[in-house]
């Protein structure tokens, strides 16, 4: 008996944007609205093929036979969705299909190079969304607080500092000696990079050992918390995050002259705080961190296509976490600036040992 979840993948991302009086998805390009299938039951159905997902491209396949034979098994086999007529799943996998949503996979292995070449795509995407957000567009034209200032650079001090939490974990964790020298030689390289940041902050009067004992945002703790599960779990899926993370940084000309906008808008007294991150990004380049992820990855003669994909969710998943980071940095500061002699933040749920 077929069955969809090894018969269809989704095209990545889908995204489930309502389900109530209809199903509507979205991609990055279009949302589409599709009636004729009660949306719980569309909505089971893309479950289904979603826990078999891979990474093929949607749209190469669509075979009608097929499409029919996998739509009567369906209906046949699985209770979830006995309401479902044949007819009409054959409607709802031929509408996905056609509209690019799902496709039969063609293959179930890949390279590494593979992989990497596909996530550099989406890094390219994300990388523009994540530096849309409104954290990042109100320093660069000076509308933000300058408590929103101090903030971001005390969540980047310790953001830059959880480097040893977990570079160091996904060089320890590793199984692979190969990928465990690379990760160790990037931690060497990385490891004291937040003096950058701390130089930051001492120009901007906040004292680090204040810093220090209030800690960072439950929302900075989520970003290095996710990148900690990665290398606990996949050190692909590590080195994918770690990608994304270095190609936001790789753009060393965008970086600087984003720099200069952030001196010149809220650096008026000429203190010179963004010297040190400057310096950062230079460094940074010499070491060529943003080809870390194809270090790893390139030389990979196969994966399995599930874990390909696994790797992709994984770091799209970090992805949505870095712009939740961003939302949290902004409205926290906005609303609270630091207060350097605090005991412990404004909101923290527990008090600090
Ligand atoms: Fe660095």
């Amino acid at each position: 008996m077929t069955d969809i979840a090894q018969s269809y993948c989704l095209s990545f991302p889908t995204n489930i944007d309502h389900a109530k009086k209809s199903l509507v998805l979205s991609n990055y390009e279009e949302r589409i609205r599709i009636e004729g299938i009660p949306p719980s039951l569309g909505v089971a159905l893309l479950k289904r093929i979603n826990d078999g997902g891979t990474i093929n491209d949607a749209g190469k396949g669509g075979d009608d036979r097929e499409v029919a034979d996998t739509a009567a098994a369906i209906s046949a086999a699985d209770d979830s969705i006995s309401g479902l007529e044949g007819a009409a799943a054959e409607r709802f996998l031929r509408t996905l299909v056609q509209e690019k949503i799902a496709a039969r996979p063609t293959r179930s292995t890949c390279t590494g190079h593979e992989l990497r070449v596909i996530l550099d795509d989406h890094f390219a995407a994300w990388n523009t969304a994540l530096f849309s957000h409104s954290l990042w567009t109100s320093l660069a034209e000076g509308s933000a607080r300058p408590a929103v200032v101090d903030g971001w650079l005390i969540e980047s001090y310790h953001f830059i500092r959880g480097a040893n939490a977990r570079l160091s974990y996904a060089a320890s964790l590793c199984p692979d000696p190969r990928i465990k020298a690379i990760f160790a030689h990037h931690y060497v390289e990385e490891y004291d990079h937040y003096e950058f940041f701390a130089q930051s902050l001492r120009a901007r009067a906040i004292d680090v050992d204040d810093v220090d004992r209030q800690g960072p945002l439950a929302a900075t703790r989520a970003v290095l918390n996710m990148a900690r599960k990665a290398a606990r779990t996949d050190p692909i899926a590590y080195a994918a995050c770690s990608g994304l993370m270095e190609s936001t940084g790789s753009d060393a000309d965008r970086a600087r002259t984003f720099y200069g906008k952030v001196a010149e808008h809220f650096d008026k007294s000429g203190s010179g705080f963004v010297r040190p991150m400057i310096a950062h990004v230079n460094l940074d380049e010499k070491f060529e961190h943003g080809s870390v992820m194809a270090d790893v990855l390139d030389p990979i003669p196969v994966l399995t296509v599930e874990h390909a994909n696994r790797v992709l969710q994984t770091v799209f998943q970090f992805k949505e976490t870095l712009m939740m980071w961003f939302s949290e940095v902004q409205t926290h500061y906005h609303r609270n600036p630091f207060k350097g002699r605090a005991l412990y933040r404004h909101g923290r749920g527990n008090p600090p040992e």
